[in-house]
């Protein structure tokens, strides 16, 4: 069971203001009654709903994109630290969400968060090579030998990273679009730190084929749609 206002909010990726007046505009029935109480709750997977006409298909599960600022950690337990769970709008929070993937602290953008255990599971596994594209500002240009290391694979500690793809941003070479396809802790910059370059700013814009929607402010985030869904659970 859950409130009619969540149903809506979360069906029609609004803020549950938005989905509240709705409601009370006398726009939203469950079989076939119209529902004006937005507290009422409802079995959201049985019952018929309906908005504005139209039916609602409810998902179990959320699925959020937000544009991570800088300071806020990647966890849902920051020990002291500020998570990007607490950062959430308080009409999004809800249980067990948690985020799909691992940013550093000092890293922007995409960043996927979820209650969909599973999903998050196989994208933080290891065995997940799901392509992420991110920006890298340099303190100092790179040049075609590393784009060529990049593509046939850096060697970090023991391992050898999947190739990657290291393309120029402009003519200075100091701001490179790196896509990645595993997750290594601190991947880029230890690429980069391979050869004296040190990543002054990195910011993710794309997991897969969903690319950070650039309407989202820092610390802004919204309910990804279904077609979205579908894309990104396809390449995991
Ligand atoms: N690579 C990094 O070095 N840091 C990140 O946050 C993501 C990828």
């Amino acid at each position: 069971m859950e409130r009619i206002d969540k149903i809506i909010a979360a069906a029609k990726n609004i803020s549950r203001s938005d989905a509240r007046a709705l409601i009370k505009k006398g726009l939203v029935s469950v079989d076939g009654e119209t529902v004006k109480a937005v507290d009422r709750k409802f079995d959201e997977v049985n019952s018929d709903i309906e908005c504005n006409s139209e039916k609602i298909s409810y998902s179990k599960f959320v699925y959020i994109m937000m544009n991570k600022p800088k300071g806020v950690i990647s966890a849902s337990d920051g020990r002291g630290d500020k998570t990007v769970i607490d950062i959430l709008p308080d009409d999004m929070k809800r249980k067990n969400l948690f985020p799909a993937g691992r940013l550093d602290k000092d890293t922007t953008g995409f960043m996927l968060i979820t209650d969909d255990g599973d999903f998050a599971h196989r994208i933080l596994s290891p065995k997940s090579h799901i392509p992420k594209t991110y920006i890298a500002v340099l303190d100092k240009p790179f040049d075609n030998e590393i784009i060529s290391a990049f593509n046939k694979g850096i060697m970090l500690k023991n391992d050898t990273c999947m190739p990657a793809l290291l393309e120029a941003v402009d003519d200075t070479f100091t701001v490179g679009r790196v896509t990645i396809s595993q997750g290594m802790y601190h991947q880029i910059k230890r690429m980069f730190g391979k050869f004296g370059i040190e990543v002054l700013e990195l910011k993710r814009i794309k997991m897969g084929a969903l690319e950070l929607d650039s309407s989202l402010g820092d610390g802004e985030c919204r309910y990804l749609i279904a077609d979205e869904i579908d894309k990104i659970k396809q390449q995991i």
